[in-house]
């Protein structure tokens, strides 16, 4: 073992900063990047084969990529999978006709966490559910939503808008931000029909918004029964983008097989606890180690450009805000850290550009810009256009 390593060092020491990335941009496009460590690069844009590709899934040990359809008028919107070939180019497989309006998806459920693949239809107000791999058939299940009258925000609340859709750690529930209803939806998975059982929401807030959210358990707490034996202190952190604030909730497994929140700590992105600028509207929200990141699109922080605010999570779950830094660009829609911890990968979406910048893992601090590369044509602030989605291909 001793001599394999001391083999492999040197080999993976010289490759250590090549990395490739995908991001989609609304006019229809996945483009594959390089980056060298200081120097971000196209390699190929392909065409997504639907409207408006809002959102990547990437299933890397599966070789596979999906995007969903933003569509919001006229035709349904189409669900693409693809095949990820050994230098990376993407060969389209299978797709699904979706409703209007998908603006995230995630895989859950079968024997390994990729049987189904779920939809969130923000403008159309469901959730709907397909069996993988995609066979161009009806959806498996469609939720669809209803409320009794407008929320506080009236003209972000007139109806219902799941924004999100995402696993907990033990792979058993699938929970929905929605942030036309003020209500975190809450699923129980049946792994082997994909089918979802209801279990009570979590209700935010008048005027909140929920959008994305991301759980945490302390480092080590990995395994699903000390999870589900409260064991630790698991936490789901949300970003609401009508309020402009992160929610801290603690999460408890129920003996009667539900999942439930109780909400601990609301901040807003910036020191002090002060106020987000009027227009800024968070984007996404992501957890490494004990840090966690939300993208403020349009706080004109560090003007032109917005910015990207750094929290500590404490061994008990409580956030506290550390640093707010530059976005390099405008509307940061999209944010993914690499799995070194070293860079992280901003998609501007008005702007049009990615940004590379560097992390120290330590720490958590983003320490300034390694890389940036306009993709496609640039956006206006507020529309369906620009770039949309960025992940790293790791
Ligand atoms: C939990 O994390 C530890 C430390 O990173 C790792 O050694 C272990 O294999 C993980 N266990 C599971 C079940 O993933
Ligand atoms: C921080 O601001 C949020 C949003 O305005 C508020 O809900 C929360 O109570 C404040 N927290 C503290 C610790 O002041
Ligand atoms: C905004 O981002 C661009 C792109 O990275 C950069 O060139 C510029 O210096 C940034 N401006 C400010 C004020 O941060």
């Amino acid at each position: 073992m001793l001599s394999a390593y001391y083999f492999l060092l040197p080999f993976f020491g010289e490759l250590a900063t090549a990395a490739n990335l995908y991001a989609t941009h609304y006019s229809g496009t996945i483009n594959y990047l390089a980056f060298s460590g200081n120097s971000l690069t196209l390699t190929s844009s392909t065409r997504t084969g639907n409207t408006l590709p809002s959102w990547i899934t990437y299933d890397g040990p599966g070789n596979a990529l999906y995007i969903p359809d933003e569509t919001f008028y006229g035709q349904p919107g189409t669900l693409t999978a693809f095949a990820i070939g050994s230098d990376g180019s993407l060969m389209p497989t299978n797709k699904a006709s979706t409703p209007l309006g998908v603006v995230a998806t995630t895989l859950y459920g079968g024997s390994n966490g990729k049987g189904f693949i779920a939809n969130a239809h923000y403008q159309s107000s469901q959730v709907t559910t397909f069996k993988l791999p995609l066979s161009n058939g009806q959806p498996l299940q469609t939720l669809k939503y209803t409320m009794a009258a407008p929320g506080p925000n009236r003209g972000r609340q007139d109806a219902p808008h799941p924004h999100h859709v995402f696993v907990d750690p033990t792979g058993d529930f699938l929970l929905v931000p929605d942030l036309g209803a003020d209500i975190i939806r809450i699923y129980q998975i049946e792994k082997t029909s994909g089918q979802l059982k209801e279990c009570p929401g979590a209700t935010t807030p008048p005027g909140t918004g929920p959008r994305h959210g991301t759980f945490w358990s302390p480092t080590g707490a990995n395994t699903s029964s000390r999870i589900r034996r409260g064991a630790d202190s698991t936490m789901l952190f949300v970003a609401n983008e009508l309020a402009n604030s992160v929610a801290g909730w603690s999460v408890s497994y129920l003996a009667s097989g539900c999942l439930t929140l109780a909400l601990k700590q609301t901040l807003t992105p910036y020191q002090g606890n002060s106020t987000a600028a009027r227009g800024t509207k968070i984007g996404e929200i992501k957890v490494k180690d004990n840090f966690l990141y939300t993208t403020n699109r349009n706080d004109k922080k560090f003007a032109p450009n917005d910015s990207v605010t750094q929290f500590t999570i404490s061994s008990a779950g409580s956030l506290s805000w550390t640093d707010t830094t530059s976005s390099y660009g405008t509307y940061p829609r999209t944010l993914d850290i690499n799995k070194a911890g070293d860079f992280v990968a901003i998609g501007d979406q008005t702007s049009a550009n990615v940004a590379i910048v560097k992390r120290d893992p330590a720490t958590g601090k983003l320490t300034g810009q390694a890389a940036n590369l306009r993709i496609g044509t640039t956006g206006t602030p507020e529309n369906e256009d620009g770039v949309s989605a960025v992940v790293w291909a790791e």
